[in-house]
């Protein structure tokens, strides 16, 4: 099985194609036999060693170790290859994506990849493999970061900004938080309003112009009710003072430029306002994956534009990732699974 591996925490140009034994399935394991695996900004991190404890166990997943060579990657569309015995709700030969556990259980950027059947969800006819690979990490952090929004337990109508709003989690988090019923604002470069503005969001600001006081308040006077920061950061306590009391900034861990959160947790206090920190989880991410693939398949929700690299090429895929300014996202060619 030829898959994407480390040989200890490093830079992403270590990264090798070697070849791995086909893993094993358990009770409630599936086996899939990968067509794309996504490329998100955890990848690298992850390789750096940033999403490990000192005791070498994963933030993400706290039950699994790291252990080497380590197979990168958390996202993977492809079809059903084995499932073990306490799966009965997946065929051998169905089109599914996953949000996989991450290299700390089995990497993605591998022919074969084992993964709990709870993370595990088919794909309607009408949505390519190739687009099944490029949402479940992003979309899903958008979905769990707008959280009772999406569950429609907010009231109808509120306002939400999303810091970040042309990268991968932006995309999701300004089309998921629009299709509630919410009015969205979102942060971009000035070369990324239009991208953003076309998927939903009513005001798009330049967070390079300056403060994002000004248009924010003049947008929604007393302040919006939900922030989600995809961007992190010192400058994220200055998000604060643009969420009414009673309303909730929702801090997307990005663990490289996070503070160490105090601050802002005080800050937030201060002013009334809730303050969560996310860790996307997979556990049971099956529902997620499933309502976002309708909402695609659908029309309802739109991908980004896709860059695919092969896998040979998953080195100068992380490096773009790393460099940042992507807009839209990044997914390897590894199998040539297709639909069956
Ligand atoms: N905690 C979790 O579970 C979790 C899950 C998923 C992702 N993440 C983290 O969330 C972050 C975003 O992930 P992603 O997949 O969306 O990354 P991405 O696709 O690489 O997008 C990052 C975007 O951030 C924007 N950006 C950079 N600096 C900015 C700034 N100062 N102000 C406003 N926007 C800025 C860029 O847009 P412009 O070019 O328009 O500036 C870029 O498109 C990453 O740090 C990632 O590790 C965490």
């Amino acid at each position: 099985v030829r898959a994407v591996v480390a040989d200890a925490f490093g830079d992403v140009g270590a990264v090798r194609v070697a070849d791995v034994p086909r893993p094993e399935v358990g009770a409630r394991d599936v086996l899939i036999r990968v067509a794309y695996a996504g490329v998100n900004p955890s990848d690298w991190k992850e390789l750096a060693g940033g999403l490990a404890d000192s005791q070498g166990r994963s933030l993400v997943v706290p039950s699994r170790h790291y252990t080497f060579p380590m197979i990168t990657g958390r996202d993977a569309s492809g079809v059903v290859a084995a499932v073990g015995a306490e799966v009965t709700d997946l065929d051998i030969g169905q089109p599914v994506v996953t949000l996989s556990d991450g290299p700390a259980a089995w990497g993605t950027f591998a022919e074969f990849v084992r993964v709990r059947c709870d993370r595990v969800a088919p794909i309607p006819p009408t949505l390519s493999l190739r687009e099944g690979a490029a949402f479940p990490v992003a979309a899903t952090t958008a979905w769990q970061a707008l959280g009772t929004l999406t569950a429609g337990a907010v009231r109808p109508g509120p306002h939400v900004l999303v810091h970040g709003g042309s990268g991968g989690v932006g995309t999701f988090a300004v089309q998921l938080a629009c299709l509630s019923g919410a009015s969205v604002a979102a942060t971009a470069r000035h070369a990324n309003a239009a991208y953003v503005r076309s998927l939903g969001a009513e005001l798009v600001v330049d967070y390079q112009a300056g403060p994002l006081q000004p248009a924010v308040r003049a947008w929604r006077p007393d302040g919006v009710e939900v922030v989600v920061d995809t961007v992190g950061g010192p400058s994220a306590v200055d998000l604060i003072d643009l969420i009414r009391p009673g309303g909730r900034l929702v801090s997307v861990a990005t663990i490289t430029d996070d503070d160490d959160g105090d601050e802002l947790h005080m800050a937030a206090a201060a002013r009334g306002v809730a303050h969560d920190v996310l860790i996307v989880t997979s556990k049971g991410a099956r529902a997620q994956l499933s309502a976002l693939a309708d909402l695609l398949a659908a029309g309802r929700l739109r991908l980004p534009k896709l860059q695919v690299f092969e896998l040979d090429g998953a080195a100068e895929a992380l490096r773009t990732s790393r460099a940042g300014r992507v807009v839209g996202k990044l997914v390897l060619r590894v199998g040539d699974a297709e639909r069956s």
